[in-house]
């Protein structure tokens, strides 16, 4: 049985996820891959209408713990309905963060405990995770200059609730994915994100040619 290739990108507000994911989408299908690209929250309608709770303005105030559970009732139905079905294809999904995005945000991020929030993933996603994921490293300052320049010239929706917390998060957030490359270097890949958007998408591809070749 063909079994595709999951990657993830990942990275703080406006470290170039979304340009990317563009990039590598056309790289791929040029090579002749089938790609799907996704992205969380979200992916699916049922998702999608979770991800519109959690991240348009007076979305409301979740706790962190019920942060995280709909972060995952979301996954589980992109899972299941997007990502496993265009696996069994044979297909390369590409998603604009997963699993760790969580863990960034919710526990480096927040505070949540990281125990908890593996408790939960297990439970949900039964060790389902990316087999390639892409960090995208920026310094906070510089991405959410980046990505607040887009919101002006109108480039994104008005998703805007995670860049109003403050620098200090923000550094966490980071540190916090460079923890979890660390505890995984087989699968999770940093990436300096303040080079051009060229040399990135040069850099990620080569990435993901290593990993095609080396299954
Ligand atoms: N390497 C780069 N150098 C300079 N500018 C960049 C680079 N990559 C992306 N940008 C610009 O920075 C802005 C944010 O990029 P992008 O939307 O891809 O980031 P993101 O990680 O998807 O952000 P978000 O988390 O907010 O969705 C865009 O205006 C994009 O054109
Ligand atoms: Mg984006």
């Amino acid at each position: 049985m063909t079994k595709g290739l999951f990657i993830t990108l990942e990275g703080g507000e406006g470290s170039g996820k979304s340009t990317q994911i563009e990039r590598l989408k056309e790289r791929l299908e040029k090579q002749g891959y089938d790609v799907v690209a996704t992205r969380e929250p979200g992916g699916t309608p049922e998702a999608e209408k979770i991800r519109d709770l959690l991240v348009q303005r007076d979305g409301g105030r979740w706790t962190p713990m019920a942060e995280v559970l709909l972060f995952f009732t979301a996954r589980i139905m992109h899972v299941e309905d997007l990502i496993k079905p265009a696996l069994a294809e044979g297909k390369i999904v590409i998603s604009d963060r997963f699993t760790d995005s969580t863990r960034a945000y919710q526990s480096a991020g927040h505070g949540l405990p990281a125990d908890q929030i593996e408790a939960i993933n297990a439970l949900c996603l039964n060790g389902f995770e990316p087999d390639l994921t892409l960090i995208l490293d920026i310094d906070p300052k510089t991405g959410i200059e980046r990505s607040l320049k887009e919101n002006q010239t109108g480039g994104t929706e008005n998703e805007d609730r995670f860049e109003k917390l403050d620098l200090r998060f923000h550094e966490n957030l980071r540190q916090g994915y460079l923890d979890i490359a660390g505890h995984e270097p087989a699968r999770c890949k940093i990436i300096d994100a303040r080079d051009g958007i060229t040399q990135i998408a040069d850099q990620i591809a080569q990435s993901v040619f290593d990993k095609i070749s080396a299954r």
